[in-house]
């Protein structure tokens, strides 16, 4: 499938350069924006996502060098997210995130110190992540040396996984109290992001990994009826842990091989 890109300025060598990134995303580049559908936006601040839907100035854009995300990575040292992968005393395991979405919990936790494998299946949102870790790169961001990422669906790639957590964010659903941000309208439209969690967690159970951690609403039922050893209890989401074993310093190493590209 190609997507349409919007590149008004015609910034064709730093957007090449970018787009070697992500060669799973098929793009055909034109200067005028389409009057219907989602379209890719270029521009000096990198790759964003924007649909002719939604008011022209609103985009999905992941940014980890300045404004909410930066401040957020920065911010966290010992949440709920941190404690339920089992980050304690210096121990930081390597974490299989096998949903990495925009990447809101692979920054946070790679900032504190674990060597991240993320694997994301839909494509575009893919693209962003990857175009955000690529300019966070280039500003010198150390954390990002702690991330692999790689465009593919992580059932595939599951059996193979020997990492010291294998974290599991599903999407949760549409919850009709609540307004969804921009970024999760256009998401829930573009298709490829919804999926069957219970697989996942089944597969992980299956994998060489220590634990399995996965995001849940705080009052949603347990995924797939599991019902987890214990839970770790944040304001408004909470995590099921299902341990394996005991996580040690030897589940801290990177993985090379699995997540190349
Ligand atoms: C709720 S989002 C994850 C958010 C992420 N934890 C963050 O902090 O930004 C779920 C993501 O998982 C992806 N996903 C679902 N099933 C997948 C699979 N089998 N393999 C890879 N990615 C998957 C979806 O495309 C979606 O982008």
């Amino acid at each position: 499938m190609s997507w349409i890109g919007v590149d008004q300025l015609c910034q064709v060598v730093s957007r090449d350069t970018a787009m070697a990134h992500i060669h799973w995303l098929s793009v055909h580049w034109q200067v005028d924006v389409p009057d219907s559908g989602h379209y890719l936006w270029w521009d000096d601040k990198g790759l964003s996502l924007k649909s002719a839907a939604f008011d022209f100035r609103s985009s999905v854009h992941v940014d980890f060098v300045e404004g909410t995300r930066a401040r957020r990575i920065r911010a966290v040292t010992g949440e709920a997210l941190t404690r339920a992968m089992g980050c304690q005393k210096g121990l930081r395991p390597a974490i299989f995130d096998a949903t990495a979405g925009l990447g809101g919990d692979l920054s946070v936790l790679a900032n504190i110190g674990c060597a991240v494998s993320a694997v994301e299946r839909q494509p575009v949102v893919a693209a962003l992540l990857r175009d955000a870790l690529r300019r966070a790169e280039n500003s010198d961001t150390g954390w990002c040396e702690r991330v692999q990422m790689k465009c593919a669906d992580s059932l595939d790639l599951m059996s193979h996984v020997s990492h010291g957590v294998v974290y599991i964010d599903p999407m949760f659903p549409k919850d009709r109290k609540t307004a969804p941000s921009l970024s999760m309208q256009v998401l829930h439209t573009l298709g490829g992001t919804t999926e069957k969690p219970e697989r996942l967690l089944d597969a992980a159970l299956d994998s060489g990994a220590a634990r399995v951690v996965v995001k849940r609403p705080i009052k949603a039922d347990f995924l797939a009826g599991r019902v987890p050893s214990s839970q770790v209890m944040g304001k408004t989401v909470r995590f099921d842990l299902y341990p394996r074993r005991k996580l040690t310093d030897e589940d801290s190493h990177p993985h090379q091989g699995l997540i190349d590209g």
